[in-house]
């Protein structure tokens, strides 16, 4: 009997240690800055598509932790702060043209580096923005312009909303979008994107909603980028010619016959005529074109092009110029998400971890040709100014020799 009572206790106790270290654990993970190793749990815990551009790796904590209620966000801030100065205890600074961190930092008087990935749905903006989150003191504003639904904003009356959310978010100023956070509490991988801030939100759900804690947080990064694939690159200059944010611009561009094999059997998409028809798809990237033409003469060190299929075939030389550009350093945990990201492939829809020199092509094994056919026939002028080349026929289209990219120039 006293055998069987000891028996249980130790098999309680144990189990109760268990507990103790998995709940240390996570705890930990919130505190350690490890976005790539939090998100490859997520995916495999929670791979599923909702909105937009992305499977949404929504990860919701199995423990709740009873020290987050009463943790007040003075002292969170603090740890965030602390935590900023520890990850880049190591950083050059001379990198982003400063000497020390406090230049970075808005909550300092600084000037935060601040960017925007510009570009349309599945082309490539997860895993390009995951690279730039992966810096550490990333602030990822990621999408804020969820709301607007699967809309192409292209000019007024929508335009001025978003342009006005976006600049202030830049500023770290979310008094008076109530819209966006009443669209979060609904969907709050909108929120789960941005990693540094999910880390304390996900445990206590009013810090995602709340304009001041997000307004005060935010300016504690040295680092601020954004996502956005819902505004032509047109718009933008209006965000270039407000110096003081001074904000670099990334386009990113993807072969038509890419996107729109990715944007099939997206359930999001159908609906949208801004979204499965190839020929607004494409009359945007003719629009791109002209107006990255236009921004890189006035502004020729504000604006880079990229197309997805470069990154995905060399993403390290790319990164590395892209990181340059920015004004930014490579850091070991960059390196490291590169390392995790480029090689390894896991089943499912949009999983970052998928890309690899293959992903960018795949639409050539798995599109008839008479679709391919249908999108170049509208497409001729954009794929020709963005430097990708046509298929001729099926048999040409499957061959190994064809490769449908081919130099190009933006011309100013
Ligand atoms: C913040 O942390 C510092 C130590 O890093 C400490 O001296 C200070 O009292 C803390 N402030 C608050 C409000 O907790
Ligand atoms: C930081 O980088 C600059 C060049 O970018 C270099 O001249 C300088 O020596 C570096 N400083 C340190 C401490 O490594
Ligand atoms: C890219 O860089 C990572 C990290 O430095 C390295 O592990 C990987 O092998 C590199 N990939 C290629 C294709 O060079
Ligand atoms: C397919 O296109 C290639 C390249 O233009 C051409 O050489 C070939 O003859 C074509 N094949 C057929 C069956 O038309």
């Amino acid at each position: 009997m006293l055998r069987k009572v000891n028996f249980y206790s130790i098999c309680f106790a144990f189990g109760l240690s268990v507990l103790l270290i998995l709940a240390g654990s996570r705890y930990t993970d919130n505190i350690n800055y490890h976005p790539s190793i939090e998100s490859r749990r997520n995916i495999r815990n929670f791979l599923r598509v909702e909105d937009g551009d992305i499977v949404q790796p929504v990860y919701e904590p199995t423990v709740s932790f009873p020290y987050y209620d009463s943790m007040d966000n003075e002292k969170i801030l603090n740890k965030t702060s602390f935590r900023i100065k520890y990850d880049l205890s190591t950083y050059n600074f001379s990198h982003s043209g400063v000497q020390k961190l406090e230049d970075l930092l808005m909550e300092a008087g600084g000037k935060p580096i601040r960017n925007i990935i510009i570009s349309t749905w599945r082309s490539g903006t997860t895993f390009l923005g995951e690279v730039l989150n992966a810096m550490p003191g990333n602030f990822y504003h990621y999408e804020p312009l969820l709301k607007f639904q699967i809309v192409q904003i292209r000019g007024l009356p929508l335009s001025a909303e978003a342009l006005s959310i976006i600049k202030n978010m830049l500023k770290c100023n979310f008094d008076g979008l109530d819209e966006y956070f009443e669209y979060g509490k609904k969907h709050l991988y909108q929120f789960s994107h941005n990693t540094r801030l999910w880390d304390h939100c996900k445990y206590k759900k009013e810090l995602c909603f709340d304009a001041e804690f997000t307004g005060r947080f935010c300016k504690l990064f040295p680092f601020q980028s954004m996502k956005v694939v819902r505004v032509r690159l047109r718009l933008i200059q209006e965000i270039l010619d407000e110096k003081e944010l001074n904000v670099k611009v990334v386009l990113l561009i993807r072969d038509p016959r890419g996107v729109m094999q990715s944007r099939q059997h997206r359930d999001f998409c159908q609906p949208a005529a801004d979204c499965w028809q190839p020929e607004l798809l494409c009359a945007d990237m003719i629009s791109d074109y002209v107006a990255a033409g236009r921004l890189l003469k006035q502004y020729p060190d504000k604006l880079m092009v990229l197309r997805y299929e470069e990154l995905a075939l060399d993403p390290n030389k790319t990164t590395l110029n892209l990181l340059k550009f920015l004004r930014m350093g490579m850091t070991s945990s960059v390196e490291k998400f590169l390392s995790t990201h480029t090689n390894v492939e896991v089943a499912g829809v949009s999983s970052t971890f998928r890309i690899s020199q293959h992903v960018p092509f795949r639409w050539k094994n798995v599109l008839d040709f008479d679709y391919v056919d249908n999108i170049q026939e509208v497409c001729k002028e954009a794929m020709d100014l963005w430097g990708y080349r046509l298929a001729h026929n099926s048999s040409h289209m499957t061959s190994k020799d064809f490769n449908p990219i081919m130099e190009y120039v933006v011309n100013q």
